[in-house]
């Protein structure tokens, strides 16, 4: 394939985008049919006018003998008038309004359906995608599809009924004089194409850079606090200003192309006026053409200029809504990573045996092995301890679980079934996850806890949350459980959220337990009392624990030694201190030490 022909595939098929989009409208046939109609109505009304006005000059007024003007004609003929007028506003008033109707129909669906398929591609979509470039999908890109089916499409099919009627009453008027204008239509034709080609690449440019500049804006709200804290200001507002300089650039360079194109047919237009009035005076002069004809026929002929005009605007339009059609679809088309199998199972009730048969796993294609070879099988009830380095591989092992990834090569199973035999609804369903990065949504903190379940009852989200220690102190809130928590749960301390997230995963009753890191912000004697509530809730459940203290070790069933991804030594605390001196030197360096003796002071006290 020459690289010509590959751009070309390139453009047919980004074209193709635009007509998919347009084809969006078929779910709102009837509205759009209604637009159209009434396009066709009040666009006849428009141009029967000039016709009308012929009829007053040339046979109510009478020009070439006033002693014979008809003055009944005239009136009748001016009455006709006005009401072709008010039946052309109403029907131009429908069509606006249809034509905006089926549009906004359109851009709610493609709202919808975007945040629908973003809400289930995998995390390693989501590993790579941009929040500002999706953001930008599904609002900018959008609107700029929206405009073109609600207004460009309309003012495009008018128009070239209007440029076709006006050519065809041209012709009947005189066809000598028509004959310059059509010349003209033509190269303005093959302006607007030249134009609606070029721009398109442009606009595509500028939706690119309005994703970044959102990716930087989000970026920087959200962190915002982080960017004062190391006295950033300077250097982000840098990197905004670049982001915005840029995106004004684009918009500026597509807009030049577009503004060229008024100027050149307008251009083109007068030229081709002012050849028809010489060469019609002349007409008139001989007496070859009756002066209201010729009126009639300049009338016409600026007449075509609306269509003109509206053509130009809407090569603008097709070609800025072909580049964001591109993008929507682009996402739309994405394929997922997770899928479901047809003929998937729902996964029924589960005892809770996890067994990992030679799992690999990287993240990408081409990257490094992250895990490899992991097998080990977790018996109902048990508890299995984690235990490595940072970046061994231990929120991996646990991401596989749920399916948020799938392993590159092994399996693994759930009570003996693969889980990817059945349905991630019921997979999840079973599955209690506290993420190492917690996250709360806007909303209450009961909001928050029955975020999984939330036909939860008042018991159970009371009893999820003094499982996970986190009753009291909500009770200290003035407002208990209805204290609004902010998009980051703002409102609350880094262990009182991961808190909440452990109350979040327990109400769903889980089988499967898997707690990331999830105590790593609570102090020693809140590490305690969560403990001591998890033993009681942990009893039958299958649990996986992340956790860089020695309490949480000591009670575990298994534990995983993993060193670069690989399982090193595993079995329990005993075992391991004898048998493996990695595991001993874990034990000695990276525990945390003082939960020891904090826990045996704290059974003192509150046995
Ligand atoms: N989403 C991701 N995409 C690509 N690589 C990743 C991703 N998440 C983790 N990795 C890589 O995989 C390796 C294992 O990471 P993982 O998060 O499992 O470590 P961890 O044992 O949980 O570490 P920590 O104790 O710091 O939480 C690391 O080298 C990390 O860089
Ligand atoms: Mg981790």
């Amino acid at each position: 394939m020459t690289a010509y022909s590959r751009r070309r595939s390139r453009e047919k098929m980004s074209w193709a985008d635009l007509r998919r989009g347009i084809a969006q409208l078929s779910a709102q046939k009837w509205v759009t049919i209604g637009a159209y109609i009434s396009l066709l109505i009040g666009t006849f009304s428009t141009a029967v006018i000039p016709l009308l006005v012929r009829s007053i000059i040339d046979e109510g007024l009478n020009p070439n003998n006033p002693t014979q003007s008809d003055e009944n004609l005239v009136i009748r003929l001016s009455v006709l008038m006005v009401g072709i007028a008010i039946v052309g506003g109403v029907f131009t008033f429908l069509q606006g309004y249809l034509a905006e109707r089926a549009s906004q129909w359109v851009a709610y669906d493609l709202r919808n359906n975007l945040y629908q398929k973003i809400q289930t591609l995998s995390f390693s979509y989501h590993d790579r995608a941009q929040t500002g470039q999706l953001m930008t999908r599904a609002t900018s890109d959008v609107e700029a599809l929206r405009m073109f089916i609600g207004q460009g499409l309309i003012f495009a099919l008018n128009a070239i009924l209007l440029l076709l009627g006006i050519t065809l009453i041209l012709l009947a008027l005189n066809w000598q004089l028509t004959m310059v204008v059509i010349p003209a239509l033509i190269l303005m034709a093959i302006i607007f194409a030249i134009f609606g080609v070029r721009a398109r690449p442009l606009f595509q440019a500028v939706q690119e850079r309005l994703g970044v500049f959102n990716t930087i804006l989000q970026e920087n709200l959200a962190g915002i606090r982080v960017v004062k804290a190391y006295n950033r200001e300077a250097y982000e507002r840098q990197r905004f200003q670049a982001a915005n300089y840029a995106l004004r650039d684009a918009s500026l360079r597509s807009t030049r192309v577009i503004a060229t194109i008024f100027p050149s047919a307008f251009v083109i237009a007068t030229l081709s006026l002012i050849l028809v009035v010489w060469l019609g005076g002349n007409f008139v002069i001989d007496n070859r053409l009756e002066l209201g004809e010729l009126t009639a026929f300049t009338t016409y002929l600026s007449l075509l200029l609306v269509p003109v005009a509206q053509l130009g605007f809407i090569i603008a339009s097709a070609s800025q809504a072909s580049a964001s059609a591109s993008r929507i679809f682009n996402i739309l088309d994405t394929e997922n990573e997770i899928k479901e199998k047809p003929d998937a199972i729902v996964l029924p009730p589960i005892k809770g045996k996890v067994a990992f048969n030679n799992v690999s796993f990287r993240y990408f294609s081409n990257s490094e092995y992250v895990l490899s070879n992991v097998s080990f099988v977790a018996q109902p009830g048990q508890t299995v301890a984690l235990l490595g380095a940072t970046g061994s591989g231990k929120s991996t092992i646990i991401n596989l679980i749920p399916r948020f990834y799938d392993p590159t090569e092994g399996s693994i199973t759930i009570d003996d079934i693969d889980i990817r035999d059945v349905t991630l609804e019921s997979l999840r369903r079973q599955i209690g996850i506290v993420l190492q990065e917690t996250r709360l949504f806007t909303g209450t903190i009961r909001d928050n806890i029955a975020f999984g379940r939330p036909e939860a009852s008042e018991e159970e989200i009371i009893a999820a949350a003094k499982a996970a220690a986190a009753h009291d102190f909500i009770m200290e809130f003035p407002q208990g459980y209805d204290t609004p928590v902010g998009e980051r749960g703002v409102t609350l301390s880094g262990g009182q959220k991961q808190r909440i997230a452990i109350a979040r995963a327990l109400i769903l009753n889980p089988r499967i337990l898997i707690l990331d890191d999830s105590t790593s912000s609570v102090d020693v004697q809140t590490e305690y009392k969560i403990q001591k509530a998890l033993d009681h809730l942990m009893h039958g459940r299958t649990s996986f624990v992340i956790a860089q203290r020695i309490s949480t070790v000591l009670n575990a069933d298994l534990i995983l030694v993993l060193d670069k991804g690989r399982i090193v030594a595993s079995g329990t605390h005993q075992e391991l201190l004898e048998n493996s001196p990695i595991y001993a030197e874990i034990y000695h360096s990276q525990l945390v030490e003082d939960s020891a003796e904090a826990v045996s002071s704290l059974e003192e006290i509150n046995p």
